[in-house]
């Protein structure tokens, strides 16, 4: 038994603390688990990573730092100088890649000493693209490198040599560590476009995880970008997406660079969409249209023709769209299908709209306009792979489904544009001039358009204007002209068929 003093009370506390505070230190220095979808740390495994929901992401990894946490708390912070705002920069020069489509993503060309995310389905064409962009610019006498960690460099000059680019003087490695390849393009002239292909591939020495973790992708990105930021080079990223179409790895990588790209498509057509969805030096929402073809991508300058080229003539269910792209008027063929259903709640499927849009839609139809849906199946398509985020689609969309559950087809001469608000009136939407002259100039006759956006419109538009103020009118249009399936199908004497022409579904409630 041993009777403490009062100092050795004090001393033994101490000893205590101390030992509690290393404790710490070694907890930070432990493995920690980062969600794989988010970017999350947990100091425990558990199956639900509680930032983002998902279930099964959370993956051990080493911590970020080998530095202890003592010794980095000691250390002093260097100051630097602090700058005006006014301050002469170099104004952001950029630097076309000879694709107009890319270009017009990028908002001009790529910004030097930016860093630029492209991000797709595997096989969409990214390896397709980038080739092609580096070959073209280092033909206009530009140095670009192209770093590739998927593929061997027989495999990728078996591709330029497939796209007839093989003579480009593109710089080609097959590598994957961050600090060597940093290194190499340190020595001589800097080059002016990187492409890493992919991001994913990539690692670097200052963090343990394995390549393909959150934490190897956010370093190896961070040490990149800090080299772009230094050297004034322009790296474009490779990023692959998983299979909820995000780019695999953390959002955090999203938030670091100065642009994200999207390259999407159907795999079974031949339409590539290169979507701006994070610019930093240029506009969103911009689109550039490519058709892949046996010799690599071609630009499609007038998307319209091609959304439209195998346009289903005079079938119920189809109308088309004249929305706007970014800066540029794009004419689509929204598709719809409704069946009966067999099923306890109808099935709703959508590729290429929101499907909160289009139920929204159908809740308005169903209640202003009394056209009952819940008793069918709604399927629902905008051709050509194109995907459409614009409120201003709702009218055709509503068109295209009334149309389907009439069985009238609408006017093959028709397009249709303005948003729908929650009680069944049809509002105005903007650039209404620049639909109507794309419409008119790819020879459409009339144009079904919100009444307040009548105003708007040129007197020389070309084409036929005819307004809408509600959703009632356009539905009692459509179904007084179609031939209900029902009546269709049973083949029902010539003056039967004309009595239920206006199945009392659509008979307006007003007036
Ligand atoms: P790729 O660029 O390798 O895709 P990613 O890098 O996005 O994974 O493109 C692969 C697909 O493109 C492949 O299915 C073949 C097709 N392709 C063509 O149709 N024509 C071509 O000229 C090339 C090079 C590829
Ligand atoms: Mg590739």
């Amino acid at each position: 038994m041993t009777i403490l003093t009062k100092r050795t009370k004090y001393e033994h506390f101490e000893a205590r603390s101390l030992l509690a505070l290393t404790y710490l230190n070694m907890a930070k220095a432990s493995p920690t688990f980062v969600c794989q979808n988010c970017g999350a740390s947990y100091n425990r495994w558990q199956g639900k990573c509680e930032a983002c929901g998902e279930w099964n992401t959370l993956v051990e990894e080493a911590g970020d730092s080998a530095v202890p946490v003592s010794i980095r708390a000691k250390r002093r912070g260097r100051t630097f100088k602090l700058e005006s705002l006014a301050g002469k920069t170099q104004d952001a020069p950029r630097l076309t890649s000879g694709i107009a489509e890319l270009d017009r993503v990028t908002g001009g060309g790529f910004v030097r000493g930016s860093v630029l995310l492209v991000g797709g389905d595997p096989g969409i064409g990214k390896s397709t693209l980038l080739t092609q962009a580096t070959s073209l610019m280092a033909k206009a006498g530009h140095r670009t490198v192209y770093i590739s960690g998927e593929e061997a460099i027989a495999q990728v000059r078996l591709r330029a040599e497939r796209l007839g680019l093989a003579s480009a003087p593109v710089e080609l490695a097959a590598e994957t560590s961050v600090e060597d390849i940093i290194a190499t393009l340190s020595e001589g002239a800097v080059p002016r476009l990187i492409v890493i292909d992919s991001i994913q591939t990539m690692w670097t020495d200052t963090v343990e995880s394995a390549p393909g973790t959150v934490t190897q992708v956010r370093a190896s990105a961070q040490a990149l970008i800090r080299f772009a930021k230094k050297s004034g080079a322009a790296i474009i990223l490779v990023g692959h997406v998983t299979k909820d179409g995000q780019i695999a790895g953390p959002r955090v990588v999203e938030h670091m660079v100065d642009a994200v790209l999207s390259f999407e498509g159907e795999g079974s057509q031949q339409f590539r969409i290169l979507r701006s969805v994070k610019n930093r030096f240029g506009p969103t929402d911009e689109i550039g249209v490519f058709e892949m073809t046996g010799l690599g991508l071609r630009e499609v300058s007038n998307p319209s023709e091609l959304f439209l080229s195998e346009r289903d003539l005079g079938s119920p269910g189809t109308a088309v769209f004249a929305g706007i792209e970014g800066t540029r008027p794009v004419l689509v063929e929204l598709q719809a299908l409704v069946a009966p259903t067999t099923l306890g709640t109808p099935r709703r499927a959508v590729v290429g709209w929101d499907s909160a849009r289009l139920s929204m839609v159908l809740a308005v139809l169903e209640a202003h306009c009394g056209v009952k849906l819940s008793g069918y199946d709604v399927y629902f398509n905008v051709a050509g792979g194109l995907r459409i985020n614009e409120p201003a689609a709702d009218l055709a969309a509503a068109a295209a489904l009334v149309s389907s559950l009439a069985n009238s087809p609408l006017p093959t001469d028709a397009v249709y544009f303005g948003e729908i608000s929650l009680s069944g009136a049809v509002r105005p939407v903007a650039q209404t001039p620049a639909r109507l002259k794309e419409a008119a100039k790819l020879g459409f006759g009339r144009a079904i358009l919100p009444e307040t956006a009548r105003g708007d419109a040129p007197s020389d538009a070309g084409l036929s204007l005819q307004t809408v103020g509600g959703l009632t009118s356009l539905v009692a249009d459509i179904a007084a002209r179609g031939t209900p399936r029902a009546a269709a199908r049973k083949r029902e004497p010539a003056d039967r068929a004309e009595k239920n022409a206006t199945p009392a579904r659509f008979r307006q409630r007003e007036s």
